[in-house]
């Protein structure tokens, strides 16, 4: 699909990062238009937004007049993303002010807009800052939450624009739902666990499994994109942080637990696509386990690691709340993989389960992914092979259906 993607980019340091995203869109094969604002242009100039884009760049509504830009670029748009998008243009924007050429646009534009905010933590957190992001919120716009970490000088905190990829995807999801790019999962709080935990056997080596985390990313990616307040809780693996997600990086299965229980005390919904090790040593040494000189190997002792989502179903820290499950079966000689499904899903306690069928080969790492969601409620519905962002997306309907029953 070729877009029609109109870049707003508002002046803010993190200007030079949505040359990233820009050539994310053109080379593959969107049609871009940059619509730079005046304090972007100290930051990057008019020549490099050209350049990359491959069209002249306005910045006010006095250019080219004669085609009525103003009007014009918003209302020919398929989507509109402002990157980054400071706490003047989100005022702006908020309060339809028209003073230059992209305030104009937000004005014309009936298509998705999203907005990717970057600026210091106070100015973030600003009752003003966070009125103006609840209206743009209420209207359908997609505000992502911006990343924490280092901002323009030595200090750290939330307000960083996230990776120019992240948002690229975070778009891409926004185009490929169209119309149903609504934000229906706006004002809710959700957790996803993702990747695959390892215990540790000494300082240096652990058992672990081969989970990518690639589906629980895109779980977490789908509910920002659907305005979702998400927490990722992250177990060992290596992709950027997904735009608006706030992640907690865990190592152990006990780690996982812990920081899973506390986000999902004012969760509405928990989503487990994280493979936590069942089993943990019994000890860890201190020291690293030196070969023994007979050729002899240590005996490794295990004990099972909680359940977490056991616990979080049977023990909801709030009424109402949804609760996810995966489960990878190969079917045996008790039961198909859809009997072996139904089965977990009655003893882990939780309302939709995702079957995958593991038994034609692995689906770790892999982008695709097929599945069945199973419903407490007897419900089943086939997802047939694609992308991991879609069966996120599928998920997520399915969820936001219990909310709204
Ligand atoms: N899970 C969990 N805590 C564990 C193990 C698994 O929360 N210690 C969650 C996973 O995140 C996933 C589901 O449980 O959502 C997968 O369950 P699985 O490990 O397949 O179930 P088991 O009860 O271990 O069943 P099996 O004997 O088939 O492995």
């Amino acid at each position: 699909m070729t877009a029609r993607v109109v870049l707003g980019v508002s002046g803010g340091i993190a200007a030079y990062k949505a040359c990233e995203l820009l050539r994310r869109f053109t080379e593959s094969g969107h049609d871009v238009t940059v619509v730079p604002t005046a304090a972007a242009l100290e930051f990057v100039g008019a020549p490099t937004w050209a350049a990359l884009s491959g069209k002249p760049v306005a910045t006010d509504v006095w250019t080219d007049v004669h085609a009525v830009p103003h009007v014009h670029i918003g209302q020919h748009a398929d989507v509109v993303v402002v990157a980054p998008a400071t706490a003047d243009v989100l005022a702006r924007a908020a309060h339809g002010l028209a003073d230059d050429l992209l305030a104009n646009t937000l004005l014309t534009a009936r298509c998705p807009v999203v907005f990717a905010p970057a600026m210091h933590t106070e100015m973030w957190e600003h009752p003003a800052t966070q009125a103006n992001v609840a209206t743009l919120r209420k209207r359908g716009a997609v505000v992502v939450e911006p990343a924490e970490g280092r901002l323009t000088g030595a200090d750290t905190g939330k307000g960083r624009l996230p990776d120019p990829a992240e948002i690229f995807e975070l778009v891409l999801g926004v185009l490929e739902r169209g119309a149903d790019a609504t934000q229906d999962l706006a004002g809710r709080k959700v957790v996803v666990s993702a990747g695959g935990t390892r215990e540790y056997l000494d300082p240096v080596r652990f058992l672990g499994n081969r989970s990518s985390g690639l589906q629980g990313y895109a779980l977490a990616r789908a509910a920002a994109a659907r305005g979702a307040h998400v927490t990722l809780v992250s177990a060992n693996v290596s992709l950027p942080d997904p735009a608006g997600a706030s992640v907690v990086r865990v190592e152990t299965t006990e780690q996982l637990r812990e920081a899973v229980v506390a986000a999902t005390a004012t969760a509405d919904a928990v989503v487990m696509a994280a493979a936590p090790a069942d089993f943990r040593p019994t000890a860890v040494s201190d020291a690293k386990i030196k070969k023994a000189d007979d050729g002899s190997a240590p005996a490794i002792e295990l004990e099972q690691n909680p359940d977490v989502l056991a616990e979080i179903s049977h023990h909801r820290a709030r009424s109402g709340s949804v609760v996810v499950g995966f489960a990878a079966e190969t079917g045996d000689a008790t039961g198909t993989v859809l009997d072996l499904g139904r089965a977990k899903l009655a003893r882990k306690g939780c309302d939709l389960l995702v079957v995958n069928d593991v038994s034609g080969g692995a689906v770790f790492g892999s982008a695709d992914n097929e599945a069945v969601i199973l419903g407490a409620d007897g419900t089943a519905v086939e997802v047939a092979r694609g992308s991991k962002a879609a069966l996120a997306h599928i998920i997520w309907d399915e969820v936001a259906r219990r909310f709204a029953d």
